[in-house]
């Protein structure tokens, strides 16, 4: 195997939210043991690498980027431990690995129909595992750096290892390698499942994803929430109160259905997006006094 080099792709086709330039090249990772080449691969490039998953927490602007895209291919889930699933073991912890680059959903489906418990709360997360882990994107209370035992990193000061939590930090929507050195990349992940049964994880599966359904525009273009909600506050609900739900500009506009999700409307631009942010962030700071922070990804 080796790392596969494409051209550079445009990242308004590359991201949920459907904005963004063209990259300089992308550099693919088809299997964990090519991340060995990618500091002299990077090196060649000379621009900056941005890792991409599944686009779904980045906003780049529409320029063309002097960035390398890089990018894991996936592979199916493994079960680690005990090698066959599980009937009459209810109960028992089961490990499984997971390629960076497979699609959350898809790791989400495979232990609902196992009847592997642990994943649920995070049904309906548009991502990567990779991203998921890097971003540790959660949701209804949960977060994906709760089910890790291990994961595969690759950086350029450490090159590949695996990494336990002794050696990460992690916080709301943050996952550091001790001593990580960016860009680094997620390549696999390890994590603890609990055996259950295939009709009752299937059942919060589908409760989460109705409670998604029904309060986050999940159809549209979108790059999920913008803001981190601010301690012991939400920044949906302030944005709402502020008058921002619906409000358009340049062909973006906050969610009618949830002030703190972005969407384009279809014909929006980066700049109208960033200048909606901006608005946005003027008035929670006058109302509130509060600096709201962005959990989106500006890529430029
Ligand atoms: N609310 C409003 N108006 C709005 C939006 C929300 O009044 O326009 C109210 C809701 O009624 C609720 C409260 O604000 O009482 C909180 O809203 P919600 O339950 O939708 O949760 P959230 O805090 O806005 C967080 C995460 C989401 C995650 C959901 C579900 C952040 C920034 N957002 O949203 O994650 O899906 O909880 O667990 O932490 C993301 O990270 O991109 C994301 C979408």
């Amino acid at each position: 195997m080796a790392l596969k080099v494409a051209p550079g792709p445009k990242l308004s086709e590359r991201t949920t939210l459907r904005l963004g330039g063209r990259a300089q090249a992308e550099i693919v990772v088809t299997s964990p043991e090519d991340a060995d080449s990618l500091g002299a691969e990077l090196a060649r490039h000379g621009a900056s690498p941005l890792v991409l998953g599944w686009g779904s927490n980045l906003l780049a602007v529409d320029e063309e980027l002097d960035l390398v895209v890089v990018s894991l291919e996936p592979a199916d889930p493994v079960l680690l431990e005990p090698a066959a699933c599980c009937a009459g073991q209810e109960g028992g912890k089961v490990t499984v690995r997971a390629s960076g680059g497979l699609m959350l959903p898809k790791l989400v489906n495979w232990a609902a129909k196992l009847g592997l418990s642990g994943l649920e709360g995070l049904a309906g997360i548009p991502g990567t595992v990779g991203g998921a882990v890097a971003m540790n994107a959660g949701s209804y209370g949960r977060e994906t750096a709760e089910l890790l035992t291990r994961v595969r990193i690759w950086d350029l000061r450490g090159g590949m290892r695996w990494i336990g939590p002794a050696q990460w930090n992690t916080g709301y929507r943050r996952f550091a390698p001790d001593g990580g050195l960016w860009p680094w990349l997620a390549l696999e992940a390890e994590m603890t499942l609990t055996a259950s049964s295939p009709e009752r994880v299937r059942a919060l599966v589908d409760a989460n994803l109705a409670r998604k359904k029904a309060t986050q525009p999940v159809s549209t273009a979108t790059c999920g929430c913008v803001f981190k909600n601010p301690e012991g506050l939400s920044a949906g609900k302030i944005l709402d109160e502020l008058g921002f739900k619906g409000k358009s500009l340049g062909g973006m506009c906050f969610s009618p259905m949830h002030a703190n999700f972005l969407v384009n409307e279809g014909r929006g631009t980066a700049k109208a997006a960033l200048d909606l942010i901006a608005k946005a962030r003027e008035a929670v700071k006058a109302a509130y006094g509060v600096e709201l922070e962005l959990e989106v990804r500006v890529v430029r």
